[in-house]
């Protein structure tokens, strides 16, 4: 079974705080997410293998660590989950980006499928999906399958905000994934909105509410 990690660090959750307000202007809800995305990434890969390289510093040689093994892949799940991007490319450059594209059907909640174009050797990355909300957990798991049935085996999940039903979905799933959130919030609303949330993330990125 894969574990539900919350990462309350302080500045995370200050900047949570904001983001959460409804009088949160687009630009500033674009920024916090993006940075809010970027701590959390710092927590989500603290378990990454490093590996021993010899370098010359300007007065002596050196031995120092680095990342070893395998490269990482990020896969945000659209729209919301490109708010993420950004702040994660900052301190992982060299990463490879996919995209699915999945929208919650309002009436059955069910995830439709309309775009998915991952980095052709997904199978030999470390790979984290991305998205800021983790509600029924019906689009991230969805996302999951996807890309196992495309060769992804190292997958973690990245929300900013998840419900318990969510994880719980994903965790049952996909047990061999571990869960990343900011913040686990108590339930749904009749609408499958998180509560207390922030209301719809990629409105709130887009501006287009
Ligand atoms: C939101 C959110 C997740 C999904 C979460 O996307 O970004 O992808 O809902 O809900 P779930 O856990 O119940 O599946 P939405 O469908 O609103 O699409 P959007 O990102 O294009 O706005
Ligand atoms: N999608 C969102 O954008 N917000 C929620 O609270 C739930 C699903």
């Amino acid at each position: 079974m894969g574990t539900l990690h919350v990462l309350n660090h302080p500045l995370i959750q200050h900047k949570l705080s904001i983001l959460r307000d409804k009088n949160t202007s687009v630009k500033e809800f674009r920024e916090l997410i993006s940075e809010i995305a970027s701590l959390m990434c710092f927590e989500a890969t603290r378990d990454m293998p490093t590996e021993e390289v010899e370098i010359e510093t300007p007065v002596a040689k050196a031995k120092v660590r680095r990342l070893a093994g395998k490269k990482m892949a990020i896969v945000p799940i659209l729209r919301a989950g490109l708010g993420m991007v950004d702040g994660i490319v900052q301190l992982v450059p060299g990463c490879k980006v996919g995209h699915i594209g999945l929208y919650r059907d309002p009436e059955t909640l069910e995830p439709v499928e309309y775009y998915c174009k991952l980095p052709n050797d997904i199978a030999d990355r470390e790979i984290l999906v991305l998205d800021p909300m983790l509600a029924t957990g019906g689009s991230a798991s969805a996302a999951i399958s996807f890309i196992k049935q495309h060769g992804g085996k190292h997958i973690r999940l990245m929300c900013v905000i998840g419900a318990p039903n969510g994880a719980d979905k994903v965790l049952a799933d996909h047990p061999d994934v571990d869960v990343y959130v900011a913040a686990m919030d108590s339930h749904l609303n009749e609408h499958g909105y998180i509560v207390p949330g922030l209301g719809d993330a990629g409105d709130r990125i887009f501006g287009t509410k």
